[in-house]
């Protein structure tokens, strides 16, 4: 058993900004599943949305943000993102990050884009790696830093949970780092394990995004909320191999255009702000065009623009195309939209608190209220900034009254094995899972296939659980039970929102219910196990 002040589960950006408070005021042990740059953040291309220039407002990106949100934004949530933003990106700053600029009278400038939703230019990035600056400096400061000790190929299996606390509390995580399961009991423990986009066949996170985070929290316990709420980003690159390559928003900021296959520019006949209109209403017009033409793809064109002014401001989109034959500045790029984002999550309040005690929770694997039914182009990076900034404040001034926690029991690595047939039928089921998902819980949605997609899941849930308790842990088998949790509780949560409502989209309810104040989807595991399995 190892003891922390404060274990990060995670290095993503909202790990690694809660590990760099939190080392201030005591030890910090960090786990990480891959590479510790290995996260969707290492892979944001568009940048971080804040109030930078004078010709915009803390209102107006407040308005953009539950404009986005579809009536379930928290407003107060959403007030202190915008807000707080620009003091986090001086933050960033601060620790060494670097930004695009421009001269204006011998002055440097920040460069701000514009995405989807956003009616003013307020996208600070790094050309179109910015997600790439964020995390190796970040990781840079945290591992130079004297009590952050980061644990590399180290995958949280659950969180332990002293019951003997009252009421109970979270008391750190059992770990697998190579075949060795330990307890790290922790006095305050951080999740920040990111996404679950790997719920999908097609999706643009890497393998890292399994849910993990969400799974362990639900089986602990903890409350969770809005997860029909999937974002598909509309602009994948076509065909997707493996991980989905993104064509980034930026690119439409930047005056792309969206086309069908004989050309026809087609986003005005479905919003006023036409190819910079909000994801979910993109993302259902591309899937409406290629369904009703039989199209496999649809086209992003950003050939109106010049060609060194496109090299210079997507430098890696535009070397990644040339890799697959298409020259950006001269050919049209083919796309689909493809799983991106969870907007629901592990509930938080203003401080990043779950509901169980000793437990903090940021960026995208929680649901602080910012981004209601449809998140904001680059409020994800925001949001993951501000909340793990004011998690960590908060679990600092908690540490003074909280004392080490009793080590719950150890949890047992079954000594059995899967044999590789098995195994063979374990891989087939993450596939039909992870396809059943893109087919009936995607852009989408009816009743029908919900009910369809709930009984196969089931099915392969109990597969997969039985495998769980008697084969040895493998990180293979731990994400695959976690794909599934989360599948399922995104279901349950489909299902319950008789309503369609910013990125859940349901045929048997095509509308939004303005009959009564638009709710939160809540899910609490009443069968709570006392700890681990
Ligand atoms: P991540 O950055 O995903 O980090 C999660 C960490 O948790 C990883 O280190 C992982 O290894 C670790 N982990 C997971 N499970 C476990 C476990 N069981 N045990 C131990 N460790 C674990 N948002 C924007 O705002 N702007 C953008 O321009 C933008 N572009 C994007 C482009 C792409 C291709 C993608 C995929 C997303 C993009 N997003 C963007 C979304 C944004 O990048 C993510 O929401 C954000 O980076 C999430 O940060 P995070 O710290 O919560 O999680
Ligand atoms: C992008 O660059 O299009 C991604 C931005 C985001 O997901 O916020």
């Amino acid at each position: 058993m190892q003891k922390t002040d404060f274990l990060v589960i995670g290095s993503g950006i909202a790990g690694l900004t809660f590990a760099l408070e939190a080392a201030e005021y005591g030890s910090v042990t960090m786990i990480t599943k891959k590479q510790d740059t290995e996260s969707s953040t290492n892979y944001a291309q568009g940048g971080i949305a804040a109030v930078l220039n004078i010709k915009d407002s803390f209102d107006l990106h407040v308005r953009d943000t539950m404009s986005c949100g579809a009536g379930l934004c928290k407003k107060r949530a959403v007030m202190t993102m915008v807000r707080e933003g620009p003091t986090r990106i001086t933050d960033l700053q601060k620790w060494g990050v670097e930004f695009s600029y421009y001269f204006d009278e011998g002055r440097k400038v920040l460069a701000l884009g514009r995405e989807g939703g956003h009616t003013r230019d307020r996208i600070v990035h790094k050309a179109d790696y910015t997600g790439r600056e964020v995390e190796s400096t970040l990781v840079r400061r945290c591992e130079e830093h004297p009590n952050i000790r980061i644990l590399e190929h180290t995958t949280a299996i659950d969180l332990a949970v002293d019951q003997s606390a009252d009421p109970p509390r979270c008391a750190g995580a059992y770990i697998l780092k190579g075949d060795t399961v330990e307890l790290i009991l922790a006095r305050i423990t951080s999740l920040s394990t990111g996404g679950c986009g790997r719920v999908y066949l097609h999706t643009t996170n890497p393998s890292i995004a399994s849910g993990d985070g969400l799974a362990m929290a639900y089986r602990a316990g903890a409350r969770v909320g809005n997860l029909e709420f999937m974002q598909f980003h509309p602009t994948a690159l076509y065909p997707v191999k493996g991980q989905a390559f993104l064509i980034s928003e930026a690119v439409r900021g930047f005056g792309g255009v969206l086309r069908t296959s004989d050309g026809t520019a087609f986003m005005a006949g479905y919003h006023p702000m036409s190819d910079l209109a909000p994801r979910d209403i993109v993302a259902r017009a591309i899937d409406r065009e290629m369904k009703t033409r039989g199209d496999d793809f649809v086209y992003l064109d950003i050939t109106g623009r010049r060609s060194h002014e496109v090299r210079e401001r997507f430098p890696n989109i535009y070397k990644h195309c040339l890799s697959q034959n298409i020259d950006i500045t001269k050919e049209w790029i083919p796309v689909v939209p493809a799983a991106h984002y969870m907007c629901g999550g592990v509930m938080t309040d203003l401080m990043g608190r779950t509901s169980l005690p000793g437990l903090y929770a940021a960026g995208e694997v929680a649901c602080s209220g910012v981004h209601g039914a449809n998140r904001l182009a680059s409020n994800s990076l925001l949001e993951a900034l501000v909340f793990s900034h004011r998690a960590a404040r908060s679990a600092c001034s908690d540490l003074k009254s909280v004392g080490d926690p009793n080590p719950p029991p150890m949890i047992e690595n079954p000594s059995g094995s899967s044999n590789d047939e098995e195994w063979v039928l374990v891989s087939h089921d993450l596939f039909e899972l992870r396809k059943l998902m893109w087919d009936y819980v995607g852009i989408v949605r009816s009743t029908l296939r919900l009910e369809r997609a709930r009984r196969r899941v089931d099915l392969i849930r109990r597969e997969v659980e039985d495998l769980y308790t008697r084969a040895g842990f493998s990180v293979g088998l731990i994400e695959l039970r976690n794909i599934a949790q989360v599948a399922k509780l995104i279901i349950i949560s489909a299902s319950r929102r008789r309503e369609s409502r910013g990125l859940h989209y349901t045929t048997d309810y095509p509308h939004e219910d303005n009959s009564r104040p638009a709710r939160d989807t809540v899910l609490v595991n009443r069968r709570r196990r006392p700890s681990g399995r």
